[in-house]
C-alpha cells in the first residue's frame, strides 16, 4: 500500500472502532435500569451458583473486575483480596456503585474501556469478567490488555456463554444474533475460548457449565 494511503485508512479504521465501541456503550446505558430485572429468572436458576465460584478462585494481593455492570458479582468478592472494577457504562457503574455502597463492599470502581486499560503492566494476581466478552468490541484486544496488566503468575477466570459447537446449533446462533446484539449488545455467537488464546493465555481448565455454551475458563498467561 502507499504510504500516503495508509493515513486515511488508519483513521477510517479507528473512527469506526470508536464508533462500535460508543454503540455498545449507549445500548448498556439503555438496559441498566432495567439489566437487573431483565436476568431475575437467570440468576436465580443458574448464575448465582456460577458465580460462586470467584469467591474461591479470586487469589492474591491484587485483582482487577473487568466489565463489572451493575455490580453483581461484588456479592462474592472475598473479603481478602484489594479489587479495582471497571466498566466502561456510566449508567452500568453508577449502580453498581450503589451496590458497593449499601452492601459496604470496599472496592474501587472505575470509568474505563477494557481495551485500554489504565494500568501499568503485571499489576494484578487475578484478573476476571462475567458475561463481558460477548460484548467488548474487539474482544482480543480487551484479552490481550488483561494479559498485559496480569502479572506474569497470575490468572485469568472468565464465566462466558459462547458460540455452541455443534454445527446446527451454531448455525442457529449465528442467525439469531444480529437481532440479540441489536437488542441487549451482546453477542451469542462469540468464540471465546478461541479468542483467549488467540490473546496470549494458555486455558488450564475449561469446564462446560450449561451444554457447551455456558463455560468456566481459568488461564494463565504463556
Ligand atoms: C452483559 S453485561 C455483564 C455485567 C456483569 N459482569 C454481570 O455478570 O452481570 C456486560 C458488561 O460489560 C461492559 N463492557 C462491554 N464492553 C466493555 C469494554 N470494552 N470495556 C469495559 N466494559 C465493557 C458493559 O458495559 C456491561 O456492563
Amino acid at each position: 500500500m502507499p504510504l500516503w494511503l495508509f493515513f486515511p485508512v488508519y483513521t477510517v479504521w479507528v473512527m469506526r472502532k470508536t464508533s462500535i465501541s460508543n454503540s455498545v456503550r449507549r445500548r448498556y446505558n439503555r438496559i441498566a435500569f432495567l439489566y437487573d430485572f431483565m436476568e431475575i429468572p437467570l440468576e436465580l436458576l443458574r448464575f448465582g451458583s456460577w458465580r460462586l465460584k470467584l469467591r474461591s478462585r479470586i487469589k492474591g494481593n491484587r485483582a482487577l473486575e473487568v466489565g463489572v455492570g451493575t455490580g453483581k458479582n461484588l456479592a462474592y468478592y472475598p473479603g481478602e483480596v484489594e479489587i479495582t472494577a471497571i466498566d466502561f457504562s456510566p449508567r452500568m457503574l453508577w449502580r453498581a456503585r450503589k451496590k458497593a455502597m449499601r452492601d459496604n463492599v470496599d472496592a474501587e470502581l472505575l470509568e474505563m474501556d477494557a481495551q485500554q486499560l489504565a494500568f501499568s503492566d503485571d499489576s494484578f494476581d487475578t484478573v476476571f469478567a462475567t458475561f463481558v466478552f460477548c460484548s467488548v468490541p474487539d474482544p482480543v484486544a480487551g484479552l490481550r490488555e488483561l494479559r498485559r496488566v496480569c502479572k506474569p503468575d497470575g490468572r485469568l477466570l472468565l464465566l462466558e456463554h459462547m458460540r455452541p459447537e455443534s454445527s446446527l446449533a451454531g448455525i442457529i446462533f449465528d442467525l439469531i444474533n444480529p437481532i440479540v446484539v441489536r437488542i441487549v449488545g451482546a453477542n451469542i455467537n462469540r468464540r471465546t475460548a478461541d479468542n483467549v488464546r488467540r490473546a496470549g493465555w494458555q486455558i488450564q481448565l475449561e469446564e462446560k457449565l450449561s451444554s457447551d455454551v455456558v463455560r468456566w475458563i481459568e488461564a494463565g498467561p504463556v
